[in-house]
């Protein structure tokens, strides 16, 4: 009974080490498991029919019997696949399936419609979603390679030397390799952001998709305020704020975030930037007046706006002075001189120029060493700066206004001259004076 038992036994092994190449052979044959081998693509040992490197058969009874238990595998989980690929999974960072050995949660194992054991090799969605939450491969806004499942565009599926597998040196690096225009821009724009010259992109935008426009971690200006948090404080609560910081755009309509052409990241001279809305006539409520056209062909251009700036004047985030000007400036006709008051104005010019009824240094607009700045402006009813100059630009020396300034519905006039000691005027204020610093004149 015992002998016969173990011959049998011999009999059925040394049956199925011969049979076994015909037997593999067979397995395709016939419509059993043709399906497993008529792949497009099939793995290499199942066209070569070498099933039994991955199978072993342990029962004889297939294929007349059960299929199931009739099988084993020459080996478990990944040491399947590493009898004849180099092992994978020793790195530092390790895909979790590739380190438990669930290759083929990925691979079809027999053959596929495309390479590497994929059904479709480029849109990897299918595969992925199988484990990873697919809400984040679905966002509003979504990153082109991302959004048709070129995920190993940027990921190597099974393990790497960075952080998530990534694809290239560093995430920077990475997103680089596709955008060569930016890798460029980087290299030849004069002025660079700092966070972008050496900071991952990441810092800013999302690498798969997400909520906002532009593929970004927040909506702007909360993205910028993050690292600039006293711009931040300044969007709520100023007197006077600056309406395109709260419209659409915010932060862009002036700065590009990455590389400019202009100091500050704006993206030409101040001058242009700052034109290229106030270069209309019906910009605001009732409109401001045209920039573009009031510095046009003028003869004579306010101090900083010789160098292109406005911002020594204008904060252009907007102010608590009014028409967001950098200090005290009365928004009045009549507004008589205090401390203070006109500090606007004289952090740049003479600080002493409204001190001293007399004077013989502090200004040129004296008869004697009358001060007539003091007279028009610290007197009583102080005239302000803008009765006789120009904020910006003119074609009459020292600012001096031409037109001059409303004053309920008329524009006083101030017709000046000027020469070598003094000068004179015939405004709509009284009747024609003369001044002069060498040989005062007398108006009794
Ligand atoms: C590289 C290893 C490997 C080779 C070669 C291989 N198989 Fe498989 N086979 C597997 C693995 C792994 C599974 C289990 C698949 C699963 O669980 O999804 C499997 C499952 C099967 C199954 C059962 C599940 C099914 O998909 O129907 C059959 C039948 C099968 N193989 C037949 C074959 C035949 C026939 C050949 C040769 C033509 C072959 N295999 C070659 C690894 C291999
Ligand atoms: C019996 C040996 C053998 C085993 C076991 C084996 N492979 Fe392969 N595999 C090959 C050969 C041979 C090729 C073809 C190699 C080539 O073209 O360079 C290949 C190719 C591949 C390819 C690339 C296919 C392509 O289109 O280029 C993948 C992916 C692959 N195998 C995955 C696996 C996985 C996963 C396992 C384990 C489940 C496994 N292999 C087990 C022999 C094997
Ligand atoms: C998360 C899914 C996933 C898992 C798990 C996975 N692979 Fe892959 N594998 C891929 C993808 C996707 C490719 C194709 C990469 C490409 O297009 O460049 C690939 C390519 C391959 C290739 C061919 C190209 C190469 O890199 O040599 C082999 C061989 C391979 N895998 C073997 C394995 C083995 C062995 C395991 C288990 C230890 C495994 N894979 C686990 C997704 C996976
Ligand atoms: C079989 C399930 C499975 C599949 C399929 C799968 N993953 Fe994973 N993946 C995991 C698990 C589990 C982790 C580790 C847990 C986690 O962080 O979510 C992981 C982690 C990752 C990580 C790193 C996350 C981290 O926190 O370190 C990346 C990147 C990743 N997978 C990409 C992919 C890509 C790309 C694909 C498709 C080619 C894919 N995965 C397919 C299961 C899977
Ligand atoms: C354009 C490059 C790129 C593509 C394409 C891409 N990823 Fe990523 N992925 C990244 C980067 C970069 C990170 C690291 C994020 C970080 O540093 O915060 C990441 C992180 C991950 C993580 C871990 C963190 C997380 O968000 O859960 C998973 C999982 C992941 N990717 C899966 C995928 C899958 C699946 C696909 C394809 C549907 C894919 N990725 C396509 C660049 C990419
Ligand atoms: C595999 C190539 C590739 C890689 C790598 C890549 N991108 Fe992209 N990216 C694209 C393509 C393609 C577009 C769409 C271009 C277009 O429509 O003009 C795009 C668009 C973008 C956009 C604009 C999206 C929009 O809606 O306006 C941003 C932002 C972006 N990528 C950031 C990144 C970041 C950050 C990285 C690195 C994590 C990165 N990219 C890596 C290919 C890539
Ligand atoms: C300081 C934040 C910040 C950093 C860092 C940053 N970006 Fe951006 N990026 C932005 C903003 C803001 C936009 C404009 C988004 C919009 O309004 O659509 C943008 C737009 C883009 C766009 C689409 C428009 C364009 O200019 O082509 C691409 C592509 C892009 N970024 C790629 C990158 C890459 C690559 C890096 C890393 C080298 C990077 N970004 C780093 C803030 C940033
Ligand atoms: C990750 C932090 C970070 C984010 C986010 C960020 N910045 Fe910056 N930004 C910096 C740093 C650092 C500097 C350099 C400051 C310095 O040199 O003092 C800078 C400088 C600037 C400058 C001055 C540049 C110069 O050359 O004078 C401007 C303008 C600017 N950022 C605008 C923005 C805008 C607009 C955004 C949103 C799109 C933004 N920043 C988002 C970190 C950031
Ligand atoms: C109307 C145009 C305009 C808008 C809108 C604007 N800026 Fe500016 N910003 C400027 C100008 C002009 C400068 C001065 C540039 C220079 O010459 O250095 C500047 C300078 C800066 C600086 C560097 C100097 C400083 O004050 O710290 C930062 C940072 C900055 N802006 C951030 C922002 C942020 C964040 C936003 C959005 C909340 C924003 N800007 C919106 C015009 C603008
Ligand atoms: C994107 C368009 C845009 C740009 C660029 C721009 N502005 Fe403005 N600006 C406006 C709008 C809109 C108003 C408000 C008009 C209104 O509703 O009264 C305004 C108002 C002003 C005011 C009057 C504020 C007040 O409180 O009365 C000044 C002064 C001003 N801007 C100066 C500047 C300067 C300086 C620059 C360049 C740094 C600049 N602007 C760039 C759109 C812009
Ligand atoms: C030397 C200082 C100075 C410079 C430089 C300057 N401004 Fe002004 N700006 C003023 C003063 C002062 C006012 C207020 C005028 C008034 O109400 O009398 C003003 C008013 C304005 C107004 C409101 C006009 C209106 O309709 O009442 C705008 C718009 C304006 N400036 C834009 C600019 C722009 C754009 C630049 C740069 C191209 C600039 N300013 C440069 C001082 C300056
Ligand atoms: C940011 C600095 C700055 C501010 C603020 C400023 N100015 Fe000026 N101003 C200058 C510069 C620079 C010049 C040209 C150099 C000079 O002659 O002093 C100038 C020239 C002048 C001139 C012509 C002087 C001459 O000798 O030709 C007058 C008039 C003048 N400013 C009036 C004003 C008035 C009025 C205000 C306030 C409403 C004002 N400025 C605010 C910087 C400024
Ligand atoms: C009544 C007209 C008038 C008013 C009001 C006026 N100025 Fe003048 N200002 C002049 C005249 C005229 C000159 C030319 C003096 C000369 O060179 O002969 C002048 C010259 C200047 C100069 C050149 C330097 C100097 O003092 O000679 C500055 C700066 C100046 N004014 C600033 C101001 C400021 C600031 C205000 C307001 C606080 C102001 N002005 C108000 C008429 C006026």
């Amino acid at each position: 009974m015992f002998v016969k038992g173990f011959l049998f036994a011999v009999i059925q092994a040394v049956l199925l080490i011969w049979a076994a190449p015909l037997l593999a052979q067979s397995c395709g044959a016939g419509t059993c498991h043709k399906k497993l081998i008529v792949q497009k693509m099939p793995h290499q040992p199942v066209k070569d029919m070498e099933c039994f490197s991955c199978h072993k058969q342990v029962e004889l009874n297939h294929p007349l019997g059960k299929g199931k238990g009739a099988f084993e595998f020459t080996a478990t989980g990944s040491k399947l696949c590493f009898q004849c690929h180099t092992p994978m999974g020793k790195g530092k960072n390790v895909h979790e399936p590739v380190k438990s050995g669930e290759c083929i949660a990925c691979h079809k194992v027999h053959g596929a419609a495309d390479r590497y054991l994929l059904d479709n090799r480029e849109d990897l969605t299918l595969v992925c979603t199988k484990c990873h939450d697919s809400a984040s491969f679905t966002q509003k806004f979504m990153h082109g390679p991302v959004a048709v499942g070129g995920c190993t565009k940027c990921h190597d599926p099974h393990e790497g030397p960075e952080k998530y597998f990534i694809k290239g040196s560093s995430v920077r690096n990475l997103c680089l390799s596709c955008h060569t225009d930016m890798s460029s821009a980087l290299q030849t724009e004069p002025v660079v952001h700092k966070p972008v010259q050496s900071g991952n992109c990441t810092l800013c935008h999302t690498p798969h998709g997400g909520a906002f426009k532009g593929l970004l971690k927040k909506k702007i200006p909360d993205v910028c305020i993050e690292c600039h948090p006293k711009i931040g404080t300044r969007l709520s609560g100023l007197k006077f704020p600056h309406k395109p910081l709260q419209t659409e755009g915010g932060c862009s309509n002036c700065h590009s975030p990455h590389t400019a052409k202009g100091k500050g990241l704006l993206q030409g001279d101040e001058k242009t930037v700052c034109l290229s809305c106030h270069g209309r006539d019906d910009l605001g409520k009732p409109p401001l007046t045209n920039m573009k056209k009031a510095l046009e062909g003028k003869k004579y251009l306010h101090g900083p706006l010789l160098k292109g700036e406005c911002k020594g004047c204008h904060d252009p985030h907007g102010s608590n002075y009014f028409r967001m000007l950098t200090g005290n400036y009365p928004e009045t006709f009549y507004f008589a001189y205090k401390e203070g008051s006109y500090d606007f104005c004289l952090k740049c010019h003479e600080k002493n120029l409204l001190r001293f009824a007399e004077t013989t240094i502090y200004t040129r607009f004296r008869n004697g060493n009358r001060n007539l700045h003091y007279v028009h402006v610290v007197n009583r009813k102080g005239r302000t700066c803008r009765v006789c100059h120009e904020p910006h630009a003119g074609n009459e020396v020292k600012l001096i206004s031409k037109e001059g300034v409303k004053f309920g519905v008329w524009k006083v006039p101030i017709n000046f001259t000027m020469n070598q000691s003094g000068g004179s005027c015939a405004p709509g204020c009284h009747r024609a004076f003369k001044y002069d610093r060498d040989k005062p004149e007398s108006y009794r």
